[in-house]
C-alpha cells in the first residue's frame, strides 16, 4: 500500500466515518474528494485526515460534500403520476394499507411528497413511512419539514396550501404528514434490510457506486420486498439483471418483485 496514498486513506476514512469508498465508482469519488481537499487547503491525504479528525465542521461539511444529497418534491413528475395512476393502485388489489421504505431519502422531500399523495387520495399506510439515510444532518432537516420558498417551487399550489403552513424561512409540513413518516440514519452498504415491504423508493443514490455494489444492493432490495411488491428507482437508473433477480420491469423506473 502507498504510503498516504488512496488506499490509505479509504481505510482511515472508514475508521473515522464507517463509510466504505470501496463502493463507490472510484474516479467521480476521487475527483471529489480532491476538490474538496484543494478547498480546504489540504496538500495530501494524511493533511486532509489530520483535518477531519480536529475540525469537526469541516468533517460535516466533507460528508455532505461527497454523499450528495440534493432532492426535490414530485422529482421527475411524470414518474410520480405513474406511481399515483398505476402503481399504488395495482399494490391495493392486494392489501388494504401499505408498508413503505424510502431508502437515501436525503432531507425528506420524497417521504413526504409520497405521504401527500396517500393522504390525497385517501390511501392508508399500516406504518409510517421508513424513511432512512446514512447522514444524520440531513435526517434532522427533514424531520423539522421546514422549506425555502425556492424548494418548494415544484409543489403544486392545492398540495401546498393543503398539506404545509407557513414558516419564517418558508414552508413547513403540516403536523399530520409529518407523523406518515418515520425518519432513522441506516448505511445501505452495513447495516440489515427490514423485511416483507410493498414498496421501496431506492432514487438517485446508487449512481456513485460500483456496478458489483449496485448489484448486491438491488438483490437486497428485492429480498426485502414481498412477493408481488414494487422497486421505484431514479430516473437515470436502470436494473440491468432484473430477471436473475426475480424482478420484471413494470412501468419504466418500477419494478416488481415474482
Ligand atoms: C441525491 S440524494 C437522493 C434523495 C432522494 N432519494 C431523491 O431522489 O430526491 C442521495 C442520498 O443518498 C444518501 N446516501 C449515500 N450513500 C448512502 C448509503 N451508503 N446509505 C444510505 N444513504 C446513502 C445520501 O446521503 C443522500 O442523501
Amino acid at each position: 500500500m502507498e504510503a498516504y496514498g488512496w488506499e490509505w486513506f479509504i481505510e482511515r476514512f472508514e475508521k473515522l466515518s464507517k463509510i466504505d469508498l470501496t463502493a463507490y465508482k472510484r474516479p467521480q469519488m476521487e475527483r471529489r474528494i480532491n476538490s474538496f481537499m484543494r478547498t480546504a487547503n489540504a496538500a495530501n491525504y494524511k493533511d486532509f485526515i489530520d483535518l477531519l479528525n480536529k475540525d469537526q465542521q469541516l468533517y460535516k461539511k466533507f460528508l455532505e460534500h461527497i454523499t450528495i444529497n440534493v432532492s426535490e418534491f414530485f422529482r421527475n413528475i411524470n414518474h410520480w403520476q405513474i406511481m399515483e395512476k398505476e402503481i399504488v393502485p395495482l399494490l391495493l388489489k392486494e392489501k388494504k394499507s401499505l408498508k413503505i421504505w424510502s431508502a437515501g431519502c436525503s432531507t425528506g422531500e420524497e417521504p413526504y411528497s409520497l405521504a401527500m399523495m396517500l393522504r390525497e387520495n385517501g390511501w392508508s399506510l399500516a406504518e409510517p413511512i421508513y424513511a432512512t439515510d446514512i447522514d444524520k444532518d440531513v435526517l434532522s432537516k427533514a424531520s423539522l419539514g421546514v422549506y425555502s420558498d425556492k424548494a418548494m417551487e415544484g409543489v403544486p399550489s392545492n398540495i401546498k396550501n393543503k398539506y404545509f403552513k407557513s414558516h419564517p424561512e418558508g414552508f413547513e409540513v403540516n403536523d399530520d404528514i409529518k407523523k406518515m413518516v418515520k425518519f432513522q440514519q441506516h448505511n445501505l452498504l452495513r447495516d440489515n434490510f427490514p423485511k416483507n415491504y410493498d414498496l421501496i423508493l431506492c432514487r438517485n443514490v446508487v449512481i456513485y457506486f460500483t456496478e458489483e455494489t449496485k448489484e448486491d444492493l438491488y438483490k437486497r432490495f428485492t429480498e426485502a420486498l414481498r412477493p408481488k411488491g414494487i422497486l421505484f428507482i431514479g430516473s437515470t437508473e436502470q436494473i440491468f439483471q432484473a430477471r436473475e433477480i426475480g424482478l420484471n420491469s413494470v412501468a419504466t423506473f418500477f419494478y416488481q418483485k415474482d
